[in-house]
């Protein structure tokens, strides 16, 4: 069966950006559009060339560097709009107008204040002004979806005649249902007597978070251009996502298997967390492909079921998004062989008694940590910690700094039950402690790895401090914990030298 392409118009760049807090400088914004082109995605909406000075540029560069996808630029019904976008979309191989103006009985009245007679003139001037500077020319009819059918026909019928060749119909406030924008849509392909002669576009808000069931259900219905961003991001609660649109098409292609799409899907990770970065806008962890926990198990029934067989709790791969691997989240909830399986990738291959006994820590470590981390495991098996015997107890410890001081500590260590005092500076509070430990004890290990951790929330968080040190080929793990942070510092590297002196010990 010959599949029909479904166009990817990314608009990331002009509705996404439009995002409370997402603005983008010219640089940042080439770089996203590279990476868009990566994705393959067929048209890019690189920005509203009259809006500034920046966004003209914006569009500009892109027009002129970026290849592969159509580069479009957005622009109202007057004339000096569209001339600025083509000014600003010209250097393109493909160039694309998209002008637009509100349809709706609303729009008209109160933000036009145009009758529907005069909109439709307008727009019909528009296109044929478009048309004059490229073949490539769309039209929105901004709030179709509050738009009386017989007029959206008609404003459609006279566009394309004008020269359209992309009719977008918008659901600008995200208010329709699947079921009634499908409707829509084949109503427009069956009244619209010309509508042959261009592509049906969708434009989903997702204000009702209906954005993607209703792209597909257009899709279902003869819209053959799907318009959305990355992350979803766009005005309010932003447009619908690429990734969910695309990865759906591609998932369930046993339902969509009349259709295809031309993106190159393992660009989706990177192009996500790119689009993030550079906007500031977080990606939510639940967010459907892209957010983090999208491919992360943490129940126990969960991960015993994708060690067994991928498919039971997993209906894309990772790897098809262009992520390395499922994340195993260990917590309380995680098995045996969840636990195992993350000793064996860290390297470890544990006899089922140690196994057992690994197990029993990790049990009692979690009821008091939210997530155990690979060095909590590599603790765990590297020692019993709890029966660790101290040959050094930490008693006490004062740290004095400040940009005026130089910082020293002074500590206070039962060594084989004697009290043992001693102080030293050092270029920091830690540093200072870590001397006067070393001067105490006579042990000193290549400090190799420092971590802190909060282990809880809130301004009296506890905070979990994970120290490696070496002496020879061997690695010791220290950990710490108090809601001081020089003290956890302080208490994880003594307990990394206590594994060390007993380790010598046993050597003889
Ligand atoms: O939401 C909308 O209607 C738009 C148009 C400009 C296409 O963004
Ligand atoms: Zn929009």
């Amino acid at each position: 069966m010959k599949k029909e392409k479904i166009i990817i118009f990314d608009t990331t760049l002009r509705d996404g950006e439009q995002s409370p807090g997402a603005r983008l400088n010219i640089k940042e914004k080439v770089e996203i559009a590279r990476q868009l082109a990566k994705l393959k995605v067929d048209a890019i909406e690189a920005g509203f060339p009259i809006s500034s000075e920046g966004d003209f540029q914006a569009v500009n560069q892109i027009a002129k560097t970026v290849k592969g996808p159509v580069i479009a630029g957005l622009a109202r019904i007057l004339k000096k709009d569209i001339d600025r976008c083509w000014e600003a979309v010209r250097p393109a191989k493909r160039p694309r107008i998209h002008t637009f103006v509100g349809t709706s009985p609303l729009h008209r009245d109160y933000i036009l204040r145009k009758s529907a007679k005069a909109v439709l003139k307008m727009a019909v001037e528009a296109v044929k002004i478009a048309r004059g500077y490229t073949e490539d020319v769309e039209f929105s009819a901004m709030d179709a979806t509050r738009t009386e059918l017989d007029y959206l026909c008609e404003i459609l019928e006279k566009t394309i005649e004008a020269g359209a060749t992309t009719l977008n119909i918008p659901d600008t406030v995200g208010y329709a249902l699947p079921e009634e924008f499908g409707e829509l849509i084949k109503n427009i392909c069956e009244k619209v007597p010309n509508i042959g002669k261009a592509v049906i576009s969708v434009h989903c808000h997702n204000d009702l978070g209906l954005s993607t069931a209703n792209s597909l259900s257009a899709v279902i219905h003869g819209a053959r251009q799907v318009e959305c961003t990355i992350n979803g991001l766009g005005e309010r609660a932003g447009n619908v996502s690429l990734e969910e649109t695309v990865m759906i098409l591609k998932t369930r292609k046993d339902f969509f298997r009349k259709y295809t799409t031309q993106i190159n899907t393992k660009e989706i990770h990177k192009t996500s967390h790119l689009v993030s970065h550079l906007t500031g806008v977080p990606i939510q962890p639940n967010k459907a492909i892209v957010g983090e926990n999208a491919f992360a198990h943490s129940s126990g029934i969960h991960q015993d079921g994708i060690l067994k067989q991928r498919k039971t709790f997993e209906i894309m791969t990772p790897a098809s998004i262009g992520l390395k691997e499922s994340k195993m989240v260990l917590t309380s909830r995680s098995g045996r062989h969840a636990l195992s399986h993350r000793l064996e990738e860290l390297g470890y291959k544990l006899k089922a008694k140690e196994l057992a006994r690994a197990y029993k820590e990790f049990e009692k470590l979690a009821d008091k940590k939210k997530e155990i981390f690979d060095e909590d495991l590599e603790a765990i098996v590297q020692d019993d910690i709890s029966a660790i015997p101290e040959t050094f107890h930490l008693e006490y410890i004062h740290t004095s700094s400040g940009s005026q001081t130089v910082p020293t500590a002074t500590i206070r260590m039962k060594k084989e039950g004697k009290i043992v005092e001693d102080a030293a500076c050092g270029d920091g509070p830690v540093d200072a402690a870590y001397k006067t430990i070393d001067r105490i004890t006579g042990v000193k290990g290549k400090l190799l790895d420092y971590s802190l951790r909060a282990v809880t929330g809130g301004k009296d968080a506890l905070g979990e401090v994970t120290v490696k040190i070496k002496e020879g080929k061997e690695v010791f793990i220290g950990r710490g914990t108090s809601t001081d942070i020089i003290e956890a510092s302080a208490k994880a590297y003594l307990n990394a030298i206590n594994k060390l002196v007993r380790k010598r010990r046993t050597k003889g």
